[in-house]
């Protein structure tokens, strides 16, 4: 079933929580196959997007609230990340809360303190503030089942990941296990630019144990921002081009990841993270994320797959550092032969 914004929309709540309450919740990290690059009005993607959901990066947040003597216009809350108090992350926060609003209008009826801890360092370079926004929407759709009638399953699992696309649009995709599409398709069933979606396929036993292993390049924070690098998607010569290929990719990436064909699903992931990076090189401004070992882990990635045939491949995200995508079982083969090679820290995550 499809839900329109007007769907989300509640007014007051018939219910009332007892306060001081405590919500504690954790959502996971994502991978993009097919990217989110460029994006319109409010937080809607100019093209769908394809992700692995994975499983240990992840954001753990525990809210405590307590009750307002009167409902405020804009919503008062402190943020904490890894026990300090992070008045910089405040501003992104409170836009969320902002553009929220009228989905959840009971918040403000709250002081929100908020303690955020990811499982990834924070310098990592690892994006936090998919599995971030993804943890705070399923906090407000919690408080949203004790404060009103109950709803469906489809309906609050939509609901979690259009409010998270709210806060970042790659959040839309971490509400839900183990692949997920955002963005409307035309030959896709169900799809939205609204929220993400699980498909209604079967994931192909192969991609079932499947392995990410993140090598931190670069472990500073982004030198542009993923939101500055979307808004030169307006003006980018490639644009038109862009939007087709990233159509005709969900749809093939959806085909790969149902039959089970590695060899493709290898090929067009690697051309899906090139592509994105050679959208940055050709905006304007242009610029560059990947570094010379970024390069370096590509080419030895390709090698050992061209010399040994084992099924390894690469994506990037909006950043330096490289996922380096696997079947579980050839993970010890890979011990010796590429990670024993790579002088940077690696996170084992998986699918
Ligand atoms: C390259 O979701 O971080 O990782 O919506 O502005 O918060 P905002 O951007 P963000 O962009 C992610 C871009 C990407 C590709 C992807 O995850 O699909």
């Amino acid at each position: 079933m499809q839900f329109t914004e007007q769907d989300f929309i509640i007014t007051s709540p018939i219910k009332k929580i007892s306060v001081p309450a405590e919500i504690n919740i954790s959502a996971p990290s994502n991978i993009a196959l097919v990217k989110y690059w460029g994006k319109h009005g409010l937080q809607l993607p100019m093209n769908p997007s394809v992700s692995f959901t994975l499983n240990k990066s992840r954001t753990h947040t525990i809210v405590r609230l307590t009750a307002l003597d009167k409902t405020g216009e804009n919503l008062r809350f402190k943020f904490f990340l890894n026990e300090k108090y992070q008045p910089d992350f405040e501003p992104k926060i409170a836009g969320f809360f902002k553009r929220i609003k009228i989905y959840a209008p009971f918040i403000n009826a709250y002081h929100w303190e908020i303690y955020s801890h990811n499982t990834f360092p924070h310098s990592s370079g690892i994006a936090s503030s998919a599995s971030g926004f993804a943890a705070l929407a399923k906090i407000i759709i919690e408080l949203e089942k004790q404060l009103y009638t109950q709803q469906t399953a489809e309906y609050y699992n939509k609901k979690v990941s259009f409010l998270a696309r709210l806060g970042s649009g790659s959040a839309a995709r971490s509400t839900a296990h183990p692949v997920m599409i955002w963005g409307q398709h035309p030959q896709i069933d169900n799809t939205s630019d609204l929220y993400a979606i699980v498909p209604d396929f079967e994931l192909h036993p192969v991609f079932k144990n499947f392995r990410d292993s993140i090598v931190l390049v670069e472990k500073e924070q982004k030198k542009v921002s993923s939101t500055a690098g979307h808004n030169l998607m307006h003006n980018h010569p490639f644009k038109n081009i862009r939007k087709k290929q990233a159509f005709d990719h969900t749809l093939q990436m959806s085909e790969y990841l149902k039959t089970g064909d590695l060899k493709k699903f290898i090929k067009l992931t690697e051309a899906e993270a090139l592509e994105l990076h050679a959208l940055m090189m050709t905006s304007n401004p242009n610029y560059i994320l990947m570094q010379p070992d970024t390069l370096k882990i590509i080419h030895l990635i390709r090698e050992i797959r061209n010399r040994t045939d084992l099924p390894v491949c690469f994506t990037l995200d909006a950043g330096a550092n490289v996922h380096i995508l696997y079947p579980g079982n050839i993970s010890t083969e890979l011990e010796t032969r590429l990670f024993k090679k790579i002088n940077f820290e690696i996170i084992h995550d998986f699918v």
